[in-house]
């Protein structure tokens, strides 16, 4: 018996020019960087250019993809974009990268689940290509969070950065094996009485603003290790895999104490996970897809390696994906 499975055929990242440092910060609002660097391992964070929209980073993102892929924009059927900081109320944020991509055929829709986006993103991309609905999804996050950001908040300012990436799925045969390539499971959970713990205090239908982001941290800090490991539990229940059969675990990167504690609890070994935080901060939906991308491009990476990707964030929302690249 034939199955298909989603495989990855290439990725690509984008982040923007500007860098603010933790130092840069420390002139903003009251804060240090040995504070950031201790809470958060977080460095250093990108800040899109004011004449640039999600979109473009998006659309950045994606075109690196498609070169990695050595595909062309229009074999792409569906476009699936996780953003919670879309350009435009409407019309979708994805349409934008498709018109930028010069594709007019297929569908291309915003995916909002807000740090665990591109999560969900893959595996409503994997549902579509399994069913035969599409052959080649285009699965992107991007964020311009510094959008969203209180800049006289110093609790959540210092913790977030803009930035895309992305990856091309393929539908292919497969016999089945735990051993063949493309995604191999994917889990997905949301509990809305968390709602008011991260969330942004505006919106078109409530407001008629933008708003800015709002965190409990502490108990956001509370719920996500447990979530997190949860979920891939679930994974591996699924598959019969357990943490030593991993090659990688690339994590949502928000916080490096979150990520350390997961790994620790699944008994991943520090050298197994990939860390990007220090160097973009929280990118929301783009933090995943920025881990495999560098992962890829220096060569940790490797075709057909067992990789478990997890994320957690509003909502609260949170899931994984297990895939061999
Ligand atoms: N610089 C200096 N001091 C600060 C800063 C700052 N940027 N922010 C807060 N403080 C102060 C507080 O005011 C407080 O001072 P006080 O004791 O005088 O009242 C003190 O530092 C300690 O504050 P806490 O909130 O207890 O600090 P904590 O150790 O919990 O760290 C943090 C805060 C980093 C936000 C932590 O709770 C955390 O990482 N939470 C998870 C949040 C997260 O990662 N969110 C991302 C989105 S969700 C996701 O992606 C999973």
């Amino acid at each position: 018996m034939t199955f298909i499975r989603s495989v990855v055929l290439g990725c690509g990242r984008y982040l923007p020019k500007k860098i603010l440092t933790n130092h840069d910060l420390a002139d903003i609002v009251d804060t240090s960087n040995e504070w950031i660097v201790q809470r958060t391992g977080i460095h250093r964070r990108h800040i899109a250019a004011d004449n640039e929209v999600t979109s473009d980073l998006g659309t950045k993102a994606a075109e690196c993809a498609l070169a990695n892929a050595g595909i062309q924009a229009d074999t792409i059927d569906l476009i699936i974009l996780a953003t919670s900081t879309p350009d435009l109320t409407f019309p979708a944020s994805a349409v934008h990268i498709q018109h930028n991509l010069g594709i007019r055929k297929g569908a291309a829709f915003d995916m909002q689940a807000v740090c665990s986006g591109f999560i969900y993103a893959l595996s409503t991309a994997d549902m579509y290509i399994q069913t035969g609905k599409a052959k080649r999804v285009l699965v992107i996050g991007a964020e311009t969070f510094s959008r969203i950001l209180d800049w006289e908040d110093r609790t959540t300012c210092v913790l977030f950065g803009d930035g895309a990436g992305a990856v091309i799925l393929e539908g292919q045969e497969s016999n089945g094996k735990m051993d063949d390539r493309g995604i191999l499971t994917s889990h997905l959970r949301s509990d809305g009485i968390h709602r008011e713990k991260l969330y942004v205090d505006g919106g078109p239908s409530k407001t008629g603003t933008t708003g800015h982001l709002r965190m409990e941290g502490q108990e956001v800090f509370k719920h996500a290790v447990g979530m997190i490991t949860d979920v891939v539990d679930d994974a591996f229940a699924a598959t019969g895999l357990k943490a030593s059969d991993l090659d990688w675990f690339i994590p949502h990167q928000a916080n490096e104490r979150i990520i350390n504690a997961s790994a620790k609890k699944l008994g991943i070994p520090l050298e197994k996970v990939v860390k990007t935080v220090s160097k973009h901060g929280n990118t929301s939906a783009a933090s995943i897809p920025l881990a495999i991308c560098e992962a890829a491009e220096d060569g940790r990476l490797k075709q057909n390696d067992t990789v478990m990707l997890e994320a957690m964030g509003g909502g609260f929302t949170w899931g994984s994906v297990l895939l061999n690249w």
